[in-house]
């Protein structure tokens, strides 16, 4: 095979692989737009002592994905400082939420607004779903 030949089969592999993951993006907006956003708002600030930010939160962009994963299929009302604030709102939980489409949505919030995480995949929601 020709280099030239070579050079567009990887654009091409390159060019879909990056669609995939652009999908389901757009479907983890999607999600957030109708369940997260009335109270993390469009650009992830959250509102101040009521409802926690996403945007620029350690926890969001961190490792421990099993957290992530409890907070949104249980929703949340802690009050533990977080990143040195605390909220006075609770989570509503999203029982009905297949693991791919917290994927999706850990997908979003993550590589949104200023956060620079990985993405998240189905069977790393399924993994740690089934940790307590
Ligand atoms: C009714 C308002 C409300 C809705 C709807 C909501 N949240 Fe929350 N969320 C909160 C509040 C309030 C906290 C902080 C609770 C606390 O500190 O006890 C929080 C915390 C979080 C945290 C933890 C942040 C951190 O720094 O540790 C994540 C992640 C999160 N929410 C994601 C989501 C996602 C994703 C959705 C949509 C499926 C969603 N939330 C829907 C109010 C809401």
């Amino acid at each position: 095979m020709s280099y030239n030949k070579v050079l567009i089969i990887i654009i091409l592999m390159g060019g879909f692989a990056f669609n995939v993951s652009a999908q389901d993006i757009t479907k983890g907006k999607k999600i957030y737009e109708t369940r997260c956003l009335v109270c993390h708002q469009a650009d992830g600030g959250g509102v101040p002592n009521m409802n926690a930010p996403l945007d620029g939160a350690s926890n969001v962009v961190g490792t421990d994905i099993a957290r992530l994963v409890r907070i949104i299929k249980k929703g949340y009302s802690e009050r533990v400082a977080l990143d040195g604030f605390y909220y006075s709102n609770a989570m509503t939980a999203n029982p009905d939420l297949k693991d791919a489409d917290i994927a999706n949505l850990l997908s979003y919030i993550r590589t949104s607004w200023s956060n620079k995480a990985s993405t998240i995949t189905a069977a790393q929601v399924k993994a740690a779903g089934s940790k307590k």
